[in-house]
């Protein structure tokens, strides 16, 4: 019964020494954040990219409330170091490229990010809210979806850049450490997959292939099973839809259900990845036409 009321993948988090960090570290926000924000509510002019009038609300799945909140909060507490329109600044990185922000689901991995900082790295940490990093993590996902559908409009990536690694490796790593073979075959799902997608949202799709859906298989009280593609799910209602297209759903009281996220394996392979892994994984990845 793991995970009853969410559909999405879960993954641990770093919380544990979080609190303590922040208590040792709370008077470098003061000193860190306040005096550079009023000094720098930036003239977007100034900023990399020159793209900084795009509005955050184009295509995105989050309520176009909770991208605003997002985009103000950004412009007034990251955007001096992350680019107002989080393609990065003088001395904050692109997060529109992150693949922590591409893996992040519901402001998860950001949320750690921004409360614990990366004091040794330049960013200090922040007290925010849960619904400010919701906010932000709103904003920052949605700047990142955007990046991504303006292929020729981003600075810096093409699916060249992303071909720094070596094949020959990632196609060792595919078929061996990496366990991508157990799910997929390059001549088989994922062939033309070069094809199908390039560049960064190749890249997206396989540190979180965000749109897969589980399979659920229902146990009725009869004994007989019924599998489809998990479509509703709470604490007292399992609904799937089957190969027909038909929805059917029932009391979770009534029988038993098992969920099967295969998609899970990329959330557990992503603390796993290095970047060389990433790089070569790639460019095995983009041979595949
Ligand atoms: C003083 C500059 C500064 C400020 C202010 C700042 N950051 Fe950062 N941030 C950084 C730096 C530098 C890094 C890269 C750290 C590293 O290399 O690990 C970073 C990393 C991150 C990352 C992780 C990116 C990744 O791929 O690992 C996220 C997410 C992030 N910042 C979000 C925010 C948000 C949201 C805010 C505002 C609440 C913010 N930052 C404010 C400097 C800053
Ligand atoms: C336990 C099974 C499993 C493992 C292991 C696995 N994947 Fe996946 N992968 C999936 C599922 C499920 C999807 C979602 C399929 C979909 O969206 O059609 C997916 C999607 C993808 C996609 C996007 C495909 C598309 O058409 O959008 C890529 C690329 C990918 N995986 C690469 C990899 C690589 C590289 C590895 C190894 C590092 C790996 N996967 C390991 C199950 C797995």
């Amino acid at each position: 019964m793991r995970a009853v009321l969410r559909l999405k993948p879960r993954r641990p988090d770093l919380i544990g020494a979080a609190a303590v960090m922040r208590v040792l570290l709370g008077i470098c926000v003061l000193g860190l954040s306040v005096p550079k924000t009023t000094a720098q509510q930036p003239a977007s002019s100034s900023q990399a990219g020159g793209e900084s009038k795009q509005k955050p609300t184009t295509g995105s799945k989050y309520p176009a409330e909770l991208v605003e909140q997002g985009a103000t909060l950004f412009q007034q507490r990251c955007a001096f170091c992350h680019g107002r329109d989080a393609t990065g600044g003088e001395s904050g990185p692109d997060l529109t490229r992150s693949k922590l922000v591409a893996g992040d689901v519901d402001g998860e991995k950001i949320g750690a990010v921004v409360r614990n900082g990366r004091p040794e790295k330049g960013m200090p940490p922040f007290e925010v809210a849960d619904e400010q990093v919701a906010a932000l993590a709103a904003f920052i996902h949605t700047q990142q979806k955007q990046a991504r559908s303006r292929p020729g409009g981003r600075k810096g990536v093409d699916a060249s850049d992303l071909q720094t690694g070596n094949a020959g490796a990632g196609k060792q790593y595919f078929e061996g450490a990496g366990g991508c073979a157990k799910c997929h075959s390059p001549t088989g799902d994922l062939a033309g997959i070069a094809n199908r997608h390039q560049g960064l949202e190749l890249e997206r799709r396989m540190l979180y292939p965000e749109d897969a859906k589980s399979k659920v298989t229902v146990t009725l009280s009869s004994g007989k099973t019924v599998t489809g593609v998990l479509a509703y799910l709470d604490e007292f209602t399992v609904g799937l839809t089957d190969d027909a297209g038909s929805y059917h759903s029932w009391r979770i009281r009534d029988v038993h259900y098992k969920v099967d996220a295969p998609v899970d394996a990329h959330v557990t392979l992503f603390s796993k990845y290095t970047d060389a892994d990433i790089h070569n994984l790639m460019s095995y990845l983009q041979t595949l036409h």
